[in-house]
């Protein structure tokens, strides 16, 4: 057992609880943020992954006793993810990104994280998910042309892969189905199309999928474990994270950008079956748990060897993630309302 893995709680009651719990750095980090001059800049700071990033990279600096700033740049649709970053001395600036003279006046930084992502609307919108998805990126690598960037991807840029195979590795052929899949893609190829122009250092990190209390494939399962309704088994197959440990690889990362870019899948070493999941989340919670469908032979799915060589494996384990979604879920813990959609087969978001 790691050290960090002996001081998880047994259960998590509150948000406070959480957001200790999910920003807590881990040593390799501590030492890494030493390496970092300031300021930090994070794009696409105010969703679901920023907030809780941020404030990890800054208990890091602060606990390894580097003065390290922090720049959360985004819209700040949400104002309570913005005071939440004030209130712990990361500094916010509100920025549109889509507006290329802004840009201008963002901080030169060394190193960049960046966020932004447009998925869910596809449908409603498609030319909107490819401007966000290929505009920003086109602007953020004229901005920070010598910068190392992590630039967030995802695990959807794969077609499904077989469940016997272990997931799709870096090396394969990103021919996924569907606009939003094909614009993440094209989200990529703007990054390395910049890092060729440029020589920017870059990471490309295909994140499947991250998992908080508030969101994530297993509240999406433990919701439906609580309320009784028929869960279909047809995608039959996924991986997971926590979003702590996503976001402690994530800042960790800046040291594996080069150009050519690196493309890393990041997520966690097993394949979860859903059924086995969901059983379990039954079990947690004293509930019957309902099936429909059948599990397909393929699902999305990535093989996740390199960034466990190259970063160590995530050490969240799932016993913690189950016991403390169960635990969440059936004590009305808040949620944002946002399901992954993880099901879907056909790339439609
Ligand atoms: N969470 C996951 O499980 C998961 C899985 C796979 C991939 N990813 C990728 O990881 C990245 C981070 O994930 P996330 O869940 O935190 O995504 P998210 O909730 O969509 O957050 C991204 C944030 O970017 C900001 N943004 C969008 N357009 C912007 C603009 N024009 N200017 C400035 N900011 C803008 C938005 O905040 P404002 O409204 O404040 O601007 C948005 O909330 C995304 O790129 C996503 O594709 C995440």
């Amino acid at each position: 057992m790691t050290q960090a893995t002996e001081t998880l709680p047994e259960t998590i009651a509150t948000e406070d609880e959480l957001d200790e719990v999910m920003t807590r750095p881990s040593a390799a980090l501590k030492a890494f943020i030493r390496t970092l001059r300031g300021p930090l800049v994070v794009l696409g700071a105010g969703g679901k992954m920023g907030p809780s990033l941020c404030v990890r990279a800054c208990r890091a600096a602060d606990e390894a006793g580097h003065g390290l700033e922090v720049v959360a740049v985004s819209r700040f649709s949400d104002q309570a993810a913005r005071a939440g970053l004030d209130a712990r001395g990361v500094r916010t600036l509100a920025c549109d990104l889509m507006d290329r003279k802004a840009l201008r006046d963002l901080p030169d930084a060394e190193n960049v994280i960046y966020l932004v992502g447009m998925k869910f609307g596809t449908q409603q919108n498609p030319a909107r998910t490819w401007a966000v998805n290929t505009l920003v990126p086109a602007y953020v690598a004229e901005r920070y042309p010598a910068s190392r960037i992590v630039a967030l991807s995802t695990g959807n840029v794969y077609a499904l892969s077989p469940v016997v195979g272990g997931g799709s590795m870096e090396t394969d052929a990103l021919t996924p189905l569907g606009e939003y899949a094909n614009a993440a893609v094209a989200r990529e190829r703007i990054f390395e199309y910049g890092s060729q122009q440029a020589g920017t250092p870059l990471v490309l990190v295909r994140l499947n999928y991250a998992v908080d209390l508030r969101y994530g494939v297993l509240v999406d399962l433990a919701r439906k474990v609580a309320t009784g309704a028929p869960i279909d088994v047809t995608m039959g197959h996924f991986n997971c994270i926590w979003q702590g440990d996503a976001n402690d690889m994530i800042l960790r990362s800046l040291d594996l950008a080069a150009s050519p870019p690196m493309p890393l899948n990041l997520t966690g070493p097993q394949v979860l079956s859903v059924r086995d999941v969901a059983r379990r989340q039954g079990a947690l919670m004293a509930r019957p748990v309902h099936f429909v469908g059948l599990e397909a032979e393929t699902a999305l799915l990535s093989d996740s060897a390199r960034a466990c060589a190259a970063l160590g494996a995530p050490p969240t384990p799932l016993d913690a993630m189950l016991r403390w979604t169960a635990h969440w879920i059936e004590r009305g813990g808040p949620t944002l309302d946002k399901p992954t959609h993880f099901e879907v087969r056909d790339g439609q978001y």
